[in-house]
């Protein structure tokens, strides 16, 4: 039996994958160590909770103690480090928490992986730690890491940080950098929810500045399977991007969602920008292709109907979501101060 150790697993990819692992590894035994922040949802594991083979531990990455005695009484074997503060706008608003967690807690994790001799330490980062682009090109695995927000730079300061653990130390250590994810159980302050969520309601919909930004998108489900496939056969030591080749600018997005949902594109309202809004992020993704044989499945449109079909049929998760105080705070204040401008 692997005893895997994922932190953040009450969150939206961390959910997802112990779902996805549960159905594709009979002999592990998962121990989930998540803070509950704003973003950590128990719901989203309800069917697991109960389940032999899952332990749940309410506790912080950045606790020395607590994550000494989880390695130790659990016999943890390998670790995947999706904890994280993780959106953009929150980390502008104060980077405080972002350092603390993304950084000191990532460290925490690896001084403990060190301590007790795991064989395998996964950390999950982001497109974001290599800046943005221009109209052409890709970032490789070798791009240079030049982060334009707070999340990103500290990102980017635990990739640094997990490779000198490897070089310094030899701890198996391996990075995936995935591009924007969307799918089932995404807290709704980010895009695809957001927009989904407020054409359903018949609301306005905050596209930033002229909308013209482009995003790459993964299906969460083709995350999930890579991340899998790179913890089980990746080469140590080395970074794994990880893209859904689907690049679309954002305010084509937004039309297709409301297309699909059969909305006005009148609920379009356009919005103060985000300040140091990256342009453009896309992935060279032929290394795990070549090398670990991963490609995402399917259609963009098909699992872009399918995201929005699972929105539709679970508004008692997202309404439970929206009727708590921190996210209406949330959204007062990165909205209500925003101008709407005419395009
Ligand atoms: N969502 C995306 O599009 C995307 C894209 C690329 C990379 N990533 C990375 O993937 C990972 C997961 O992202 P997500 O979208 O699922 O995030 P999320 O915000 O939905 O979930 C984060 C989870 O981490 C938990 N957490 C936060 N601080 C913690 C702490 N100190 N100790 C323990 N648990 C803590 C939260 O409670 C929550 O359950 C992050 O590392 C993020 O940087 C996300």
């Amino acid at each position: 039996m692997n005893t895997i150790l994922i932190t953040g697993g009450c969150g939206f990819i961390g959910s997802n994958f112990i779902r996805y692992a549960f159905n594709q590894h009979d002999d592990w035994h998962i121990v989930n160590v998540d803070r509950l922040t704003y973003a950590g949802n128990p719901e989203n594991l309800k069917d697991i909770e109960s389940d032999a083979r899952y332990t749940f531990i309410h506790g912080d990455i950045c606790d020395k103690k607590l994550i000494g005695s989880v390695y130790r009484e659990h016999k943890i074997t390998g670790v995947i480090n999706f904890a994280a503060e993780s959106h953009v706008d929150r980390s502008i608003m104060d980077a405080t928490v972002f350092f603390e967690t993304n950084v000191k807690g990532t460290m925490v994790l690896l001084d403990a992986a060190r301590q007790f001799g795991i064989e395998r330490f996964l950390q999950i980062s982001t497109d974001e730690v290599y800046g943005e682009l221009g109209e052409t090109g890709y970032f490789t695995e070798k791009s240079p890491l030049k982060p334009n927000s707070p999340y990103a730079a500290s990102k980017a300061s635990a990739d640094l940080l997990v490779n000198t653990y490897y070089r310094t130390y030899s701890l198996p250590v391996l990075i995936v950098r995935s591009s924007n994810n969307y799918g089932p159980y995404q807290y709704p302050e980010k895009m695809i929810p957001l927009m989904i969520i407020r054409a359903m309601e018949g609301k306005q919909l905050p596209v930033y500045g002229d909308g013209t930004n482009v995003r790459d998108w993964l299906y969460v489900g083709d995350n999930c399977r890579a991340i899998d496939i790179i913890f089980k056969d990746g080469i140590t030591g080395e970074v794994y991007n990880v893209g859904g080749s689907m690049e679309i600018t954002n305010i084509n997005l937004v039309k297709k969602l409301l297309d699909i949902l059969g909305k006005p594109e009148s609920l379009i309202s356009f919005v103060t920008d985000r300040p140091g809004h990256d342009r453009r992020y896309a992935l060279d993704i032929s290394k795990i292709n070549e090398e670990l044989k991963w490609e995402s499945i399917g259609s963009f449109d098909n699992k872009l109907r399918e995201t929005v079909q699972w929105y539709k049929d679970n508004a008692p998760w997202w309404k439970n979501v929206l009727n708590k105080n921190d996210y209406q705070d949330y959204y007062k204040k990165m909205y209500s101060k925003r101008k709407e401008e005419v395009r």
